[in-house]
């Protein structure tokens, strides 16, 4: 089977979408699972959410950040990976849950944004709020590739007010938690503002499941390198996850597992940088 990507756009100055052939991916996604990149044969594994799965398609949203990703944004509509592995992970219950919230902030949270609203919508009599933050206007997604459509409220924000209310999706979700009566949140994105945004519903008695993107080797279960502590339990983001009940997550070992391969991403990208100077 050839993984031929189908589509490839901008999203922003940083981010591009990239549709792909991965009918095997497709026919078993849930949203919250997420696939794995194989550009060459025994290349590196890229764990990357799925924003949508459509007939024999996956949409997922890139973020240009090291070796990779740059090197994978130079790929056109034609070429193709060596493989794509997925469904990974363990998708969240979705339920009736009420009024529910999704927030997120960046790339692979603005993918599982439109995968979870898109999926809660269809549910009982979920009334589903989105909220996607960004740094200003210019680094907001196309409307076509917003959650807009998929949730009965849509909240956009920017941190500079350049657009939308004005703040990150903290700001927002303290309002509405003063507010109104919230019975369930999801969040992906940044880490950071995902502890914090533990920190704030379990203020408000208010359930949150967040997405803990944790360095990924194998993928398979075997390495142990997605190691998170949940409730005083260690589970694997990569086959117990990635999202997690995040009021109990240990945030502090997630974020300093997270600088784990710094040095080996730095020399990554130094090697690429020089390869492609070489080559100009
Ligand atoms: C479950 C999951 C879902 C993800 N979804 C998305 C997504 O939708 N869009 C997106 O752009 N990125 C996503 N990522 C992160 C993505 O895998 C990395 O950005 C990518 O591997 C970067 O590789 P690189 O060679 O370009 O950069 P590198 O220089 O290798 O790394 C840059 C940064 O990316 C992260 N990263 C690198 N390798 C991995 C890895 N194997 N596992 C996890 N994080 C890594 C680290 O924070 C690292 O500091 C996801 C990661 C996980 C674990
Ligand atoms: S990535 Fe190896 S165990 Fe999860």
């Amino acid at each position: 089977m050839k993984h031929i990507i189908t589509r490839k756009e901008d999203l922003n100055s940083g981010d591009y979408v990239m549709d792909v052939i991965a009918p095997e991916v497709a026919k078993k996604f849930q949203p919250g699972n997420f696939a794995v990149l194989l550009t060459i044969p025994n290349g590196e594994r890229i764990p990357m959410s799925i924003e949508r799965a459509e007939g024999d398609k996956i949409t997922m949203y890139i973020k240009r950040l090291g070796k990779t990703s740059r090197e994978l944004d130079s790929w056109k509509v034609g070429d193709s990976f060596h493989k794509i592995i997925g469904p990974m992970g363990t998708a969240p219950t979705l339920k009736e849950f009420g009024t529910v919230v999704f927030a997120s902030d960046l790339v692979c949270g603005h993918a599982e944004n439109s995968a979870m609203c898109r999926e809660l919508k269809k549910i009982g009599n979920n009334h589903v709020i989105s909220i996607q933050s960004f740094p200003t206007k210019d680094d907001v997604y196309p409307e076509k590739e917003l959650s807009k459509e998929y949730c009965d409220e849509f909240i956009l924000a920017t941190e500079d007010g350049s657009v939308g209310k004005k703040g990150h999706y903290l700001d927002i979700i303290k309002d509405l938690l003063e507010e109104r009566k919230i019975d369930q949140v999801f969040a992906g994105g940044g880490i950071p503002p995902l502890q914090k945004l533990s920190e704030l519903t379990k203020k408000y008695n208010v359930p949150v499941m967040t997405t803990v993107r944790q360095i990924m080797v194998d993928a398979t279960g075997m390495c142990g390198s997605c190691r998170v502590f949940v409730g005083g339990e260690q589970k694997l983001a990569c086959i117990d996850g990635p999202m997690f009940d995040g009021q109990k997550v240990d945030w502090e070992s997630a974020i300093s597992r997270l600088a784990m391969f710094k040095t080996k991403e730095a020399e990554a990208m130094e090697c690429y940088n020089k390869e492609i100077k070489e080559l100009k």
